[in-house]
């Protein structure tokens, strides 16, 4: 049975790791959060390419089949290394995304929001442009939606959070977006705040897309199988734990602390 190893720079990976188990309950995981590193979203390519060399020599060492890149950030800035590195395949969440944009769209007019180090690599308006050629891309980091979601404030009726998708998201009406990809772990969570303030707009979750292509590599495990589920931590396990069952959609009720 093929064991995947998936890691982020902390919580937000969960909602991969919830997209794949979805599909595939009985698939093993080992999940990694770097929470002792994270923001990775703030920080340069080439810090963010070290800590996931890092995290993925670790998940390698727990006999892993498949390396799942969580974390948009270290997709859009750490893949050609980590591919380069390791001998299992690796997949990453900006090119199932940006795919499944080029499906989605109906008018040519895609969006992507993300972390600023995602937004200014370029990488999910490279990957668009090579799976929609002639698509018009608008492109614009959402900071703030990380610390929301992770302090569980995501009610579409709450007015903080009312006012920051509509600032943030005002942009992608004015370009008349007909397709947004949800280009962070955490974006998933804000799913109805940020369709309100685009209505009619296609949201490509790219949590569900990469699960899709996990998938097709995998192939299902026999069903009624006990699966095993382990999380591992850089920094203590307290904060994660209180945090990750929003995110994983179910209580995590173990975490292991690790140095990687
Ligand atoms: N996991 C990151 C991402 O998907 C968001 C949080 C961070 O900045 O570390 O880009």
């Amino acid at each position: 049975m093929a064991r995947i190893g998936i890691f982020d720079s902390g919580v937000g990976g969960l909602t991969v790791h919830r997209a794949i188990l979805e599909r595939f309950p009985g698939l093993d995981t080992v999940y990694l959060g770097d929470t002792a590193r994270l923001p990775y979203g703030t920080k340069s390519a080439d810090v963010v390419t070290h800590y996931s060399l890092r995290n993925a020599r670790f998940l390698s060492s727990r006999g892993i089949d498949l390396l799942v890149v969580a974390c948009n950030t270290a997709s859009a800035l750490a893949l050609p290394a980590l591919r380069a590195a390791l001998r299992i395949p690796v997949l990453g969440v900006v090119e199932p995304g940006a795919r499944a944009a080029a499906r989605a769209t109906r008018g040519d007019r895609i969006g992507v929001i993300g972390t600023q180090s995602t937004i200014s690599s370029g990488a999910y308006q490279q990957a668009i442009a090579a799976a929609r050629p002639g698509a018009a891309v608008t492109a614009r980091p959402c900071p703030l939606f990380v610390p929301l979601a992770e302090e569980g404030w995501t009610d579409p009726e709450d007015e903080v959070v009312r006012l920051v998708a509509r600032r943030y998201l005002a942009p992608f009406l004015e370009a008349r977006v007909d397709t947004l990809v949800l280009g962070c772990t955490h974006y998933p969570l804000l799913r109805e705040a940020i369709g309100r303030e685009l209505p009619g707009v296609a949201l490509v979750d790219s949590a569900d897309a990469i699960a899709t292509e996990v998938a097709g590599l995998v192939g299902a495990p026999a069903t009624g199988r006990v699966a095993s589920h382990q999380f591992f931590v850089t920094d203590t396990p307290e904060r994660f734990l209180a945090v990750a069952g929003r995110f994983l959609g179910r209580t995590v009720t173990g975490a292991e602390h690790v140095d990687v």
